[in-house]
């Protein structure tokens, strides 16, 4: 089994984060959401992936990823272009796979148990493909199927403003390679994209079984930046957290904490876990970082009160103030101003961004 990880989009719900970068290499607790995809596809046995790319970012993904062998597993980079839907990215792979069944994994989907499952399901028959379900509280927003009362799918449909049902398809798929006949019929759908969900539904329409598996454990879709700040919260709750750097004497530390080899918490900080410090950043005395935070590499934070945020790295905050549920881009810097502003300011800040507060 080969797998197709779809990391095109333009990230346009992420703006400005993804002005000037790809939404894949997001980081979630100081690790790129594309490396949990790869390391979700290598445990259940996928070791080659081929990595379709869109026009956005692919010098910086194709550098993090590299060969793939630090992952355990053997890339193939695959160029899909313009960004015209799910379906056609999938399409560009069609050479990789070859007679192949494959797993499609969306490179902007995190979930709490990976793939395994969806694939063990999708062996105990004869499919065209298999999908994963998850109830949720907004259909209107995802692809939805139809499932009866025997657990058969009936119907998929794209964003329906009228879902007939709160079961939405997660972004990882199990394909038998029929699913290149059915690519090659589609009409883009009304936003102009080769849907996905339009080619499952058209392996139905050809008599093809299609296999669901509803997912137990969360499942994220990262496409905005709440959702960011909330796989964060989801994967500090989770992850075990190693703390290796160093943690000055009179600094007061509680709660899980993963901290970097060469991060700091100085005497007088306060760091209240789950959190993470990656590399070479450093939390100065009079600070506090609470709960469900991320800091990325190579940042200094100094008297701010920061909590339930992701900074992604290289930022300088000096601000006496308080940052909440907030997502700071990469080299974002904050500062006090003279004249005082209200408590909590909830920001999202693009990269290269200057914020005197
Ligand atoms: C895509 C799919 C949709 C699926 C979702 C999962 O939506 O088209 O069917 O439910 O991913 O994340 P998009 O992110 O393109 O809006």
């Amino acid at each position: 089994m080969k797998g197709v990880l779809l990391s095109g989009g333009t990230g346009s719900r992420l703006r400005p984060i993804t002005h000037t970068g790809p939404k894949q290499l997001v980081p979630v607790a100081n690790k790129p959401v594309i490396e949990y995809a790869i390391e979700d596809l290598e445990a259940a046995g996928i070791t080659e992936i081929g990595v379709v790319l869109g026009h956005k970012g692919r010098e910086e993904i194709q550098e993090l990823l590299g060969d793939g062998s630090k992952y355990g597993v053997d890339i193939t980079y695959i160029v899909q272009g313009n960004p015209v839907g799910l379906a056609h990215a999938v399409g560009c792979a069609r050479e990789f796979v070859d007679d192949s069944d494959f797993v499609v994994y969306l490179g902007d989907n995190m979930l709490r148990h990976g793939v395994s499952d969806l694939l063990e399901s999708f062996k105990t028959g004869d499919y065209g493909a298999g999908i994963a379900l998850q109830e949720v509280s907004n259909p209107e927003a995802f692809g939805v199927a139809d499932v009866d009362e025997q657990g058969t799918v009936t119907r998929l449909v794209e964003k329906p403003d009228d879902p007939p049902s709160n079961l939405a398809l997660i972004g990882m798929y199990v394909f038998s390679p029929t699913v290149f006949d059915v690519i090659d019929r589609l009409e883009p759908s009304w936003r102009g994209e080769l849907e996905i969900t339009d080619a499952i539904q058209l392996l139905l329409d050809d008599g093809h079984a299609i296999d669901s598996h509803v997912v137990t454990g969360w499942w994220k879709d990262t496409g905005k930046p709440e959702d960011i700040l909330e796989a964060n919260r989801l994967v500090l709750g989770d992850k075990d957290l190693k703390m290796i750097g160093v943690i000055e004497e009179g600094a007061e530390t509680d709660g899980r904490i993963e901290l970097a080899e060469s991060a700091v918490i100085e005497d007088g900080a306060v760091v209240r876990g789950p959190v993470s410090i990656a590399e070479n950043t450093t939390i100065k005395s009079g600070t506090y970082v609470g709960p469900y935070t991320s800091i990325g590499a190579n940042s200094t934070l100094e008297g701010i009160h920061i909590e339930n945020s992701v900074v992604i790295g290289g930022s300088e905050i000096t601000a006496n103030g308080r940052i909440v549920d907030s997502l700071l881009g990469r080299n974002a810097n904050v500062e006090s101003a003279d004249e005082l502003l209200p408590e909590g300011r909830r920001l999202v800040v693009g990269e290269n961004s200057q914020l005197k507060l």
